[in-house]
């Protein structure tokens, strides 16, 4: 009676800190800072519901297989005692020995005559087991794999292979890194924009170029309904401030829009970096360079692109 009630008392503790466990499941998945999006926080929240859920099937079906064996260990008694024999229930082989048994196929030791050989190293004998099925099985679990491996990577290209699986990955940082970069660059404005001929910059700013300036200001800068932008005369400055601060807010009464509400600041100073590369340039196709407007840019420090290349020494 008093080890039953103690019984009882360690399930229901048992029973309390594992719905206890569950529950705190999804507080450690939202208390994480980790997840980058809300879609992580979704799957991770719907996994441990899933992990839930198959927890909680495998415990009812223990818990029903329990049932079932109790039934027919009843059956069995019944029968016996129908049939005038002894029944011990502590004879009856357990659902888990009997897996165990099926698993190993191991001779039980004390018929261990059957599978002896007849080699004898110094008195050390050797049996004659057979394979254990557990490892066979294994062992045929790796075949169907490596047909659904096949299939699936080689034949119809369902999943990426390691190559790809890289390239996706890599393709994936970029993506995630450009988007950590186009929000640093939101704070980039007239008063602290700097210059950069970097690839990365260059190659941004022709693609906004070629995309948003070229029909105004021609593929060369040479100049068009705007002015031109390979000479080192500039209507509203020439410093990287000035023309970031002109492509910001645009010169709209004579034609040249403010370009804020559709280039980020990024873009807009990847933009700006872009042209001052045309200064002192010489357009190669039509149309013929316009005529220099403004004034002429003298930078205040020699670090400005307009800044004349040192000139080669004489080679003697
Ligand atoms: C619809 C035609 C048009 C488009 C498109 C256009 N511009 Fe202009 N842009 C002009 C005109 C016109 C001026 C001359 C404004 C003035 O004289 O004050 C100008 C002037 C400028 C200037 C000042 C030049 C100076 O001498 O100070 C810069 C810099 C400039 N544009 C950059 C850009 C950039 C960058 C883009 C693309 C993102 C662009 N423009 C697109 C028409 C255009």
């Amino acid at each position: 009676m008093l080890f039953s009630n103690i019984k009882a008392k360690w399930k229901r503790r048992a029973l309390v800190s594992f719905l206890t466990f569950l529950l705190a499941i999804p507080t450690f998945a939202q208390s994480s800072e980790v997840p980058s999006s809300n879609l992580e926080t979704m799957l991770i929240v719907v996994l441990s519901f899933v992990l839930i859920v198959a927890i909680l099937i495998l415990i009812i079906g223990l818990y029903l297989v329990s049932i079932i064996r109790m039934i027919l260990l009843e059956d069995k008694k019944q029968k016996a005692l129908a049939a005038g024999e002894e029944f011990d229930p502590s004879k009856e082989k357990s659902l888990w020995s009997k897996m165990m048994n099926k698993a190993t196929d191991a001779v039980p030791v004390e018929e261990e005559e059957s599978v002896m050989l007849d080699h004898d190293y110094d008195g050390i004998h050797e049996l004659d087991n057979h394979l254990p099925p557990w490892w066979k099985w294994l062992f045929y679990v790796t075949i169907i794999w490596s047909i659904i491996y096949l299939l699936a990577y080689h034949v119809f290209d369902a999943l990426p292979l390691m190559e790809e699986e890289y390239t996706i990955v890599m393709e994936d940082a970029r993506i995630a890194h450009e988007a950590r970069m186009a929000l640093a660059g939101n704070n980039i404005d007239e008063n602290n924009v700097e210059f950069s001929d970097s690839p990365e910059v260059m190659a941004n700013g022709k693609a906004i170029y070629d995309r948003e300036c070229v029909a105004c200001h021609a593929p060369e800068g040479q100049g068009l309904i705007g002015p031109n932008f390979t000479d080192n005369y500039w209507v509203h400055g020439g410093s990287i401030n000035d023309i970031f601060r002109t492509v910001k807010y645009g010169v709209p009464q004579k034609g040249m829009i403010s370009w804020q509400s559709k280039l980020t600041p990024s873009d807009m100073r990847d933009v700006s970096c872009y042209i001052m590369s045309f200064v002192g340039t010489t357009p190669q196709n039509p149309p013929p360079p316009k005529a220099a407007e403004g004034e002429e840019y003298i930078p205040e420090d020699q670090n400005q692109t307009s800044e004349e290349p040192a000139e080669q020494p004489a080679e003697i």
